[in-house]
């Protein structure tokens, strides 16, 4: 897929910004503070049906204003056009998302459909923060690529809430809330080891994407690592039965520890992926510019991933990624880009590209100035 043009009205510093793009590169130049990100956030809505970093919609409308608006036309593999109207209004927190002029009654009916990659810095936390940070990686990469996925994690994610609820009462109460619990417990085990199976199946594919993506990335001989590792092991056996059955025995063991704490400790939501470089954990040893390499052959990686399981190609956004990056990785890095499909790529830096990327048709440059965007 593609996005052939946008129209923001009122969304964050773009009062009107009207933009067609191009079928590849789309490089978004402008100063700190000019609307560069603004712009990517605004198409990762598209696909996202959320931004990506505001955790509510209300910060997004241009200040002084009451209502933003986001107009899209995608454009997909084979050739068909969709229309997109998204609008939010302060005054009554309204939300729509229309897809060729019907209303979508659930937001999450577009999770996938229109599969997108997006690494900007603060993503940095995938490589240096806690495993939270990792699970939502994996979350988000799995979810647009299956559907089920992405619903049963959304059941897990209620199921652990009640069960934290009730947890935490019988903390509180001390008293005897097991026939309460059962229930729960039955379907944090069923929902949780469907995500765990499907973890460990991802991991197993994804390791062999990143080995491609970071030697591609970088001259230097480093072996990147990517593990799973489950909130209780189960010998790498990820077989449905043999799963729940290990999770019910967790679950009795830490029942004490869960009551005394009010919440549930053993599950998905407790499970890690670590990283390493040549061995070594990646948070503890490696430098800036190995943790940045990782991230970009992650995302690289994941971009790879969707595009052979998701019925379109995805779009890859980069914000801001060049900083930390040697010249050659650079390099690298914009030859990898020059093959694929339609990427937006913001930097403030106004000299990097034109030595690799040639502009016309296919790949285009933009300039941001005080939220007003002109083809260059
Ligand atoms: N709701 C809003 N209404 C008006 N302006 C906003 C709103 N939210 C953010 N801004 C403005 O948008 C600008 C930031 O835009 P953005 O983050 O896109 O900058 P950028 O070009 O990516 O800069 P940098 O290179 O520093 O990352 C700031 O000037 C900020 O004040
Ligand atoms: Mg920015």
């Amino acid at each position: 897929m593609i996005i052939g043009s946008i129209r923001l009205k009122n969304f964050r510093n773009h009062s009107d910004t009207d933009l067609e793009f191009g079928e590849r590169a789309n490089v978004i130049l402008g100063n700190n503070g000019e609307g560069k990100t603004n712009l990517l956030e605004a198409i990762s809505y598209i696909c996202l049906t959320k931004s990506f970093y505001a955790s509510s919609d209300s910060v997004i409308v241009k200040i002084g204003e009451d209502k933003f608006e986001i107009d899209a036309i995608v454009i997909s593999d084979l050739g068909s056009n969709y229309r997109i109207h998204i609008s939010y209004d302060l005054t009554n927190s309204e939300k729509n998302y229309s897809l060729n002029g019907k209303k979508l009654e659930t937001f999450s009916s577009i999770i996938g459909k229109f599969p997108i990659v997006f690494l900007s810095p603060e993503k940095a936390g995938i490589t240096f923060g806690g495993p939270a940070e990792r699970r939502k990686f994996l979350d988000l990469v799995i979810s647009q690529s299956d559907l089920v996925y992405f619903s049963e994690l959304s059941e897990y994610r209620k199921v652990l809430r009640h069960r934290n609820k009730i947890l935490s009462e019988i903390k509180n109460s001390r008293s005897d809330y097991y026939t309460i619990l059962e229930p729960w417990n039955v379907q944090l085990i069923n929902y949780g080891s469907k995500l765990m199976i499907k973890r460990a199946a991802f991991i197993d594919e994804f390791k062999n994407y990143i080995l491609s993506t970071y030697k591609n990335l970088s001259d230097v001989n480093e072996c990147p690592e990517i593990q799973y590792t489950a909130s209780f092991s189960f010998d790498g056996e990820a077989v449905y039965e043999k799963i729940t059955e290990k999770f019910r025995n967790e679950l009795i063991k830490k029942f004490d520890d869960e009551i005394r704490f009010g919440t549930t400790l053993v599950g998905p939501h407790r499970d890690e992926v670590s990283l390493k470089i040549n061995k070594m954990d990646l948070r503890k040893y490696a430098s800036q510019g190995q943790h940045k390499t990782f991230l970009v052959a992650l995302k690289l990686a994941e971009y790879f991933y969707l595009k052979e399981r998701c019925q379109e190609s995805p779009i890859l956004l980069l914000d801001d990624v060049f900083s930390e990056l040697d010249d050659s990785r650079v390099q690298h890095m914009l030859r990898i880009i020059e093959t694929l499909n339609q990427t937006f790529i913001t930097s403030t830096n106004f000299e990097i590209f034109d030595k690799v990327l040639e502009f016309g048709k296919s790949n285009r440059k933009y300039i941001v100035s005080s939220g007003n965007v002109k083809e260059s």
